[in-house]
């Protein structure tokens, strides 16, 4: 008999980040994120007794750099699962947002993955979790496969990292008072290159082992996070604003100053992170800044100011853009799974 189970996870924007890890994405320092909800990857996994095989398709195409990671990373189930070795595998993922947009895709595509084992795993008897492990173990399975990815298991402000009672360097979970205050917030993704990254995250994560300044990076994000989580949960948007634009230079002034060192923003990044600046001096909007390991700017502002800050975009930021494109996000709920 065939089953088949459809998973689509969010992509996710780290506001305190991950950058270095020990052993298998275990993380020096607590990071939080917004959970995203337009930049998606749906994967459907189709699984049939009878002969081992795994098939991936990416796009409706075979792809064969995508397919080694997948095989591996099947096999790591299968190491905790053995009972996964009986069946035939068809998985077929596609993502919401362009492939060449630049956009990192490895958060939404392994969570949606994980998901997709969970589910296999729970419809066959296998994993008989309640919700709250259920989710647990999918996120930590998503970790295994990329370490922002066990945040994608989740909607609203998702924490990762041992901090607070409740949370784990092993996975990821949802910090609930702050996605009531802070779930009407916008995010606009503005595209400033699609090139491909001198520099993987992977690579970058590895650089922070031998960091100059590494211990006074990993206590200081420890501390941030604390105090981000203050500034949050007392609503106090403007010191939100500093906070975020801090960390996001932060993260790329450790790259500049890695050994070897490494520049990933460009001319036109730091042009709009000027006249963002300007603008929410001018007009109070707390809109603010932030990039992952790339060019690309995440805009984030509250989803009330939208007219405010789409009018913006267009008249300041376009022609920093690469073909004047961007993506017009919020924060989202979560993954959604679709049985059947
Ligand atoms: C800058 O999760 O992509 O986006 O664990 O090696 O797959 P691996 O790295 P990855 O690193 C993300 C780095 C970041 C910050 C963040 O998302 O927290």
């Amino acid at each position: 008999m065939t089953n088949s189970i459809e998973c689509i996870a969010p992509s996710n924007i780290a506001l305190v980040k991950y950058w270095g890890k020990k052993g298998i994405q275990i993380p020096q320092n607590p990071s939080l994120s917004f959970t995203l909800s337009e930049s998606r990857t749906t994967t459907r996994m189709t699984w049939e007794e009878g002969h081992y095989q795994t098939e991936f398709l990416f796009e409706g195409n075979q792809s064969h750099s995508f397919e080694k990671k997948i095989i591996d990373y099947r096999e790591l189930w299968e190491k905790n699962y053995p009972d996964l070795k009986k069946y035939s595998l068809k998985i077929e993922s596609s993502n919401s947002f362009p492939h060449s947009a630049g956009i990192a895709s490895s958060a939404s595509s392994m969570a949606s993955l994980s998901l997709c084992f969970s589910e296999l795993l729970k419809s066959e008897g296998v994993l008989d979790l309640e919700e709250k492990k259920f989710f647990q173990n999918a996120s930590d399975f998503s970790r295994l496969g990329s370490g922002s990815a066990c945040r994608s298991v989740y909607g609203g402000v998702v924490t990762w990292g041992q901090w607070r009672e409740g949370t784990s360097d092993e996975y990821a979970s949802e910090i609930p008072e702050l996605t009531e205050k802070w779930n009407d917030w916008g995010d606009a993704i503005l595209l400033v290159s699609s090139s491909e990254k001198p520099v993987s995250s992977r690579q970058g994560h590895a650089l922070m082992e031998t960091h100059p300044y590494a211990e006074a990076r990993f206590k200081h994000a420890k501390s941030r996070m604390n105090e981000l989580y203050n500034v949050m949960l007392n609503e106090d948007k403007m010191r939100f604003c500093d906070i975020v634009e801090t960390e996001a230079l932060e993260l790329h002034g450790l790259m500049m100053n890695s050994n070897p060192s490494f520049i990933l923003i460009k001319p036109e990044s730091l042009g709009i992170i000027e006249k963002v600046r300007a603008f929410r001096k001018e007009t109070m909007i707390p809109a603010c800044f932030t990039l992952d390991a790339g060019p690309n700017i995440h805009l984030l502002y509250p989803l009330e100011k939208k007219k405010e800050v789409v009018d913006f975009i267009k008249s300041e930021l376009t022609p920093l853009l690469e073909d004047g494109k961007w993506i017009d996000d919020k924060i989202g709920t979560g993954p959604v799974i679709n049985n059947a």
